[in-house]
């Protein structure tokens, strides 16, 4: 169990690997200490004891975030270890996950709760993704989930490895995958969506799959997105 101190208040976990579509993903959840000890908990992983042991150390868990439609395997698990955190999730997991009591539906701006801390923002022009991104301003610490993925060759097979540096998602080279890239079809909306990110106070950068950048993320982001310039 791996635990990683991001910046004051903010740490990363990793998680087990999963296959989404016999596609194997790496996995990462974070954890956000908010005032009062409030634990503001990003994707998260499976709960094995010793995660919950060392989350259980950093403060109270009081909300479960699911930041888009295809983040929510381990919820379940977690709603039932903490029946008070609230569980919010990005639009559309309300319907795909009804056997899960939802407590609010992510929208465009932060929730009161965490709007000191927490920025967000959808990012827009998807058919497919409609990723809810978030920015830690205290830590100045942007958190992505699937937009951009930098997997670690350690981690994968020959094939996998071929497969991924195709698609434009293995490290250190990663980036946008470039099957997401082909849904993303209103350009204008998501030109809009960067640089309203871009726009954010952040110099590191959390992903869900892969190697984390801990510098210059903003450049990092803008290179990875320069396809979609006009
Ligand atoms: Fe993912």
């Amino acid at each position: 169990m791996s635990i990683n101190q991001v910046g004051k208040n903010i740490w990363c976990i990793d998680g087990d690997p999963v296959k989404m579509l016999t596609i194997p993903f790496q996995t990462r959840m974070t954890v956000i200490r908010l005032a009062g000890d409030k634990l503001w908990v990003h994707s998260p992983v499976q709960p094995i004891p010793d995660r919950i042991k060392a989350i259980n150390s950093l403060g109270q868990v009081t909300y479960l975030i699911a930041p888009n439609v295809f983040h929510h395997l381990s919820l379940d698990q977690w709603a039932a270890k903490y029946p008070h955190a609230k569980l919010w999730g990005a639009e559309g997991l309300q319907y795909k996950r009804k056997d899960l009591k939802w407590d609010g539906v992510l929208k465009e701006r932060p929730e009161m709760e965490w709007e000191d801390e927490i920025d967000q923002l959808y990012f827009q022009g998807s058919k497919i993704l409609k990723e809810m991104v978030f920015l830690h301003k205290p830590s100045k610490t942007l958190i992505l989930t699937d937009l951009i993925q930098n997997h670690d060759p350690k981690n994968e097979t020959a094939i996998w490895k071929m497969i991924k540096k195709m698609n434009g998602v293995l490290a250190p080279h990663g980036g946008v995958p470039k099957d997401l890239r082909l849904t993303i079809r209103d350009k204008v909306k998501a030109r809009a969506s960067l640089n309203q990110i871009l726009s954010w106070d952040f110099e590191k950068l959390i992903i869900s799959h892969g190697l984390c950048i801990e510098k210059e993320a903003k450049n990092y982001v803008a290179g990875c997105f320069s396809w979609l310039k006009g």
